[in-house]
């Protein structure tokens, strides 16, 4: 098969890694990739939607997998069907579950799909009184639309609730993401990602994992994309697998299905395991990142063989193992990220990190002078290790991460720590 992986971070870095060493894939291409990338994959130098479905006619690619969920809500599934080409990842239309909060919200409380009490506003003057009928702190509001995961304040006030709504209906915060905007109830609990393949039918959940939303270590900063992963995530026990699967993964396919929109593709369940039971944070339409750099190593079967599927409706014939192993992903961010970007600081170390037995390197944020690497901004890299125990993958992944530097890199120490506490507890 030859296999085409539209993006260019460090979750299609993954993706490319598992599918060239998947035995049904001969040739991978990346559209528009990183520097970082070629080890596995031909970097494309093409833009725009016409060109992509080209270059996939000529090169006569066999599958075309899209990383970012962007590509998805402009509808880059819908113009490969429309060319009968196979593609892994869902219409514009089934891709709203992730592009506007409004929708997803909206068929959870349809189908009854477990997740925070909300209501969404448009008006800046009736959401600001209705914060002020609210008496329970923190209280969530999200911009509607795509904000890069950014477009969420948790406000531990009325004052600060205030300002974020205002902020975001007069388009100041989040530009156009912030037309509308949803106000819920905060959930308590831990979070766990779990992700799942689907042909519109059958759903085949991958291992669960653990975000790290927050910049720094203790769950304390900013919000940013993410700052590592580890999987399975032991706050998912087998009971909590099936509870997920039975009243949120099922319930929510069917539910996309029966709106006249199937979802095929990956569907990702952020979600919060409450004492009441697990509940949607989000979903979002695609592979998370950083929760793909841990969960796809510990993938045993053909990734590739597994999307050609979802895409042709046969899912429900392939076999779909995993490793029974741990995975962890740490995530090196450039100087001041998330609130700025800092680039052409020179990257030293990558090819001892490389060595290191058991770790992988994705490249997100990298770009290549000379031979030389250097930061080009963001999260710039993730050092991925895979080991029998979650201990063992924890300490060898932050052996690799000990191997690389640059001025300014900043990552936290404690991914896998809370996975960790966690099982210690169950001893
Ligand atoms: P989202 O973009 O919806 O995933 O939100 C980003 C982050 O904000 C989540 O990963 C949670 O940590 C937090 N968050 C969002 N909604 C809630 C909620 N209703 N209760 C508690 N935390 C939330
Ligand atoms: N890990 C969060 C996301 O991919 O949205």
């Amino acid at each position: 098969m030859k296999v085409l992986v539209i993006g260019s971070g460090g979750r299609e870095h993954a993706l490319l890694w598992k599918l060239a060493h998947s035995p049904s894939v001969k040739e991978v291409y990346v559209i528009p990739g990183n520097d970082g990338m070629t080890d596995v994959a031909h970097l494309i130098p093409v833009k725009g939607t016409e060109d992509i479905l080209d270059f996939a006619r000529l090169m006569e690619v066999d599958l075309t997998v899209a990383g970012p969920e962007t590509v998805l809500t402009e509808g880059l599934a819908d113009k490969f069907a429309e060319k009968g080409m196979a593609f892994f990842g869902p219409s514009a239309a089934a891709a709203q579950i992730e592009g506007s909060k409004s929708f997803a919200k909206n068929l959870m409380k349809k189908y009854k799909i477990p997740t925070a009490a909300y209501e969404t506003f448009t008006d800046e003057e009736k959401a600001v009184s209705y914060i002020k009928k609210r008496k329970k702190y923190p209280l969530v509001i999200k911009a509607d639309g795509l904000a890069s995961g950014k477009g969420v304040v948790i406000a531990e006030t009325e004052e600060q609730a205030v300002q974020a709504v205002r902020g975001m209906l007069e388009g100041k915060t989040f530009g156009s993401a912030g037309e509308s905007v949803v106000i819920e109830e905060f959930m308590e609990g831990e979070e766990a990602s779990v992700l799942c393949f689907t042909d519109g039918n059958t759903i085949v959940p991958m291992i669960s994992a653990q975000d790290h939303k927050r910049i720094s270590d203790g769950d304390m900063g900013a919000n940013t994309g993410g700052m590592g992963a580890y999987a399975p995530a032991p706050v998912m026990t087998k009971e909590l697998d099936k509870i997920v699967y039975d009243t949120i993964l099922l319930p929510a396919v069917k539910a996309m299905k029966k709106e006249g929109c199937p979802f095929k593709g990956c569907l990702y369940a952020g979600l919060m395991i409450t004492k009441d039971g697990p509940k949607v944070v989000e979903f979002n339409c695609r592979f998370g990142d950083p929760e793909t750099e841990p969960v796809l190593p510990l993938l045993e079967s053909d990734l590739a063989k597994i999307m050609l599927a979802c895409t042709k409706g046969t899912l429900k014939k392939e076999r779909v193992e995993w490793k029974n192993a741990c995975a962890v992903d740490v995530v090196l961010a450039s100087e001041g990220y998330p609130a700025t970007h800092s680039s052409g600081e020179e990257i030293v170390g990558l090819e001892e990190a490389k060595k290191t037995t058991g770790c992988l390197v994705f490249h997100a944020g990298s770009m290549k002078k000379n031979g030389r690497y250097f930061v080009n901004g963001g999260r710039v890299l993730n050092v991925a290790a895979v080991a029998p125990t979650l201990k063992e993958a924890q300490d060898k992944a932050y052996e690799g991460v000990s191997k690389i530097s640059w001025r300014g890199m900043q990552y936290r120490h404690d991914i896998a720590d809370k996975g960790l506490k966690r099982l210690k507890k169950r001893k």
